[in-house]
């Protein structure tokens, strides 16, 4: 019998991903995507996929509690993996209030929904800046406490309580994952390494917040996906499990190999007014997941960069138009004023 998954926000950069893998890899295993289209959501980044009789799309919006029960009471999904978020820590912060609508309420509908027709199974797709800011040499294990800085990682470290109290209280199969910064192709250039990777290709300023000296471990997309399969399968119940990419860099150093790999100057990069919260280091142990999957990171982080401004170099139609728009209000809006 074929599993069905309800995938949330399968239209963002990491449920493309996942889609497009299990789609390709996967085959026990048909998908129902269901995605808003915010500004982060292209069902371009699903073309590969399309046309499979294995995947189907609809259009809504997980905070509509009315609009989630139906949709799960009648497709009566196996499974749901729920990506569906305002995923930006910047816009979170120049405006909370979708963030926690969607992080939040969006994810209480699911689980109730999940909860009143008996979903088998909830993967709660969280991240690694729910631990907040950790002093060297300390490493977040699944047992850390939250120390959540921002909008966004409070709405995350928030819906993903919720997510666990689901399963301590209901006994809804729930268990969370937290990853660390993914990187790779279709992410939306908002984000550190597309947004120095399209501005460097462009010859535009590369704005460093503060002294770039932060630290963020780096993982590919496609093996933060491989996890998510993995853990889909033999992720225990009420359990959190880290998904790392072990390799930890400082800002600048990460933007300095971008500007190696296109071959541009590094005058190109420009301090500028750092964000506000900001987090100087997050660094997470990610042995439990390795333990109980067999998984392990297995893409280099030369490699997947070098890879991921490829991809962005032979896909300069596809920046254009996610950066037609929106895109210039939000980014007049974030870097005007730094
Ligand atoms: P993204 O912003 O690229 O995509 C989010 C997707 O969710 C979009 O397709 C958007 O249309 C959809 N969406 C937003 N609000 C919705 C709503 N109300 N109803 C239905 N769909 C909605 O995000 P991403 O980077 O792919 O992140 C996916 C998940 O992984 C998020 O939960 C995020 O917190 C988590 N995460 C991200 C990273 C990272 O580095 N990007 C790391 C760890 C965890
Ligand atoms: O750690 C996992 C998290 O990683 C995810 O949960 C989030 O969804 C994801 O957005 C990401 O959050 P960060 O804030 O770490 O990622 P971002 O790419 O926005 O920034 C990475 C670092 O780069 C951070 O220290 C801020 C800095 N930065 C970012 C931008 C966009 C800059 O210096 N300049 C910039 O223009």
């Amino acid at each position: 019998m074929p599993v069905k998954l309800l995938v949330t926000g399968g239209a963002g950069f990491i449920g493309s991903a996942f889609i497009r893998l299990v789609i390709r890899e996967f085959r026990q295993y048909q998908v129902l995507n269901l995605d808003k289209l915010t500004y982060a959501g292209n069902l371009e980044n699903l073309a590969a996929v399309q046309d499979s009789p294995r995947y189907r799309f609809v259009r809504g919006d997980i905070t509509e509690l009315d609009f989630v029960l139906d949709l799960i009471g009648q497709e009566k999904p196996d499974a749901i993996v729920h990506f569906a978020a305002e995923s930006h820590v910047d816009r979170s912060i120049l405006s909370p209030e979708p963030v926690v609508r969607t992080n939040v309420f969006g994810t209480y509908a699911l689980l109730e929904a999940a909860r009143r027709h008996g979903v088998g199974r909830f993967l709660h797709v969280s991240t690694d800046e729910v631990y907040g800011s950790l002093e060297e040499p300390f490493e977040a294990d699944e047992n850390y406490p939250l120390r959540p800085s921002s909008p966004y990682s409070a709405s995350k470290a928030g819906s993903d309580l919720l997510a666990l109290s689901y399963f301590t209280t209901f006994k809804l199969p729930v268990f969370v994952t937290r990853a660390s910064n993914n990187y790779g192709p279709y992410q939306f250039p908002e984000k550190l390494i597309p947004l120095m990777i399209c501005n460097a290709l462009e010859d535009k300023p590369l704005p460093i917040y503060g002294d770039g000296m932060q630290v963020r471990d780096w993982l590919f997309v496609d093996d933060h996906c491989r996890a998510l399969v993995a853990l889909l399968e033999k992720g225990r119940p009420g359990e959190i499990y880290n998904v790392g990419g072990s390799l930890a860099l400082p800002n600048r150093e990460v933007v300095r190999r971008i500007l190696a790999i296109t071959g541009k100057p590094e005058t190109l990069m420009v301090s500028v007014k750092d964000r506000p919260g900001h987090d100087r280091r997050y660094a997470i142990r990610s042995e439990k997941t390795m333990q109980e999957t067999g998984w392990a990171p297995c893409v280099d982080f030369s490699e997947g960069l070098r890879l991921t401004v490829r991809w962005y170099q032979e896909h300069g139609d596809w920046v254009r138009r996610v950066r037609s728009g929106e895109y210039q209000r939000y980014y007049e809006l974030n870097y005007a004023g730094r």
